[in-house]
């Protein structure tokens, strides 16, 4: 059984005051949550205060923590980057890697987000690899290919013994902070599509048990629908998981059936 992972991406949003008070309302909020995993995903900088409270009461915070990027190194003359010793150090179990933003603004490519791949695995980790199409790609029918070279090319020569070891985000690019997310049948494809090619990477019992988000304009109102595909197991949340009440919903989503 995959438990739900319903991950924040709060990208450049929120300074620790915000994001302290952030994690309070929200621990109480999802208290009664059990069977699923909550995770925040926010700025280098809320790492550490955030980082400590979960030291001092992981009992009663129900969060996990990861971080937005990171360079693929144990440390050395990087100004303005962060290594993931240091994400560790301050108690995060997960690594957003490739993300759009990053593909686009940054310019980062399939094989340096590999790289970022196997140091995060090497340093103990979690990586969220981020996958999906521009719009333009998918009017042009090449929406599968793309993913697919993204995902071969982002975890070629990555070592995952078990399936807790890596998650999966298909994010596609035009449903990012638009409001259009894609309808729960595509996302279900494509979802199913990268799940064959984990199992042709590894196996199909590994596959099986590796996690794959949707993630594009999830909001309380059309979570559920989306959890409810066979293939979904979690939502990562940019825009809805900025406010409590919002990311809470989305937390508890409930498939009807
Ligand atoms: P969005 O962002 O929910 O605001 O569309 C999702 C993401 O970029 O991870």
């Amino acid at each position: 059984m995959r438990t739900p992972l319903m991950a924040a991406n709060w990208k450049m949003h929120k300074g620790p005051g915000e994001a302290i008070a952030f994690f309070n309302g929200l621990s109480d909020a999802v208290a009664d949550v059990k069977d699923r995993e909550v995770l925040i995903c926010p700025p280098f900088v809320d790492l550490y205060p955030l980082g400590r409270m979960l030291g001092e009461s992981r009992d009663r915070i129900p969060i996990k923590l990861g971080a937005q990027n990171m360079y693929p190194t144990e440390e050395g003359a990087y100004t303005g980057e962060i290594a993931p010793p240091m994400l560790k150090e301050v108690n995060c179990d997960y690594v957003i890697l490739g993300h759009s933003e990053r593909r686009r603004y940054f310019k980062e490519d399939n094989a340096f987000i590999n790289e970022k791949l196997k140091a995060a695995r090497s340093f103990g980790l979690v990586p969220i690899l981020c996958v999906g199409e521009r719009e333009e790609q998918r009017d042009a029918g090449q929406a599968e290919a793309v993913v697919t070279t993204q995902v071969r090319e982002g975890l070629g020569g990555v070592e995952v013994g078990s399936a807790e070891e890596l998650v999966i985000a298909y994010e596609p690019v035009w449903a990012i902070g638009t409001g259009r997310t894609a309808t729960p049948e595509d996302a279900q494809t494509m979802h199913a599509q990268v799940r064959a090619i984990l199992a042709d990477l590894w196996s199909e019992e590994l596959a099986g048990g590796i996690r794959i988000l949707y993630g594009g304009s999830v909001k309380p109102h059309n979570v559920d629908e989306l959890m409810a595909q066979p293939d979904i197991d979690g939502a990562l949340v940019g825009g809805a998981s900025l406010e409590v009440e919002s990311f809470a919903r989305i937390v508890k989503f409930q498939i009807v059936s």
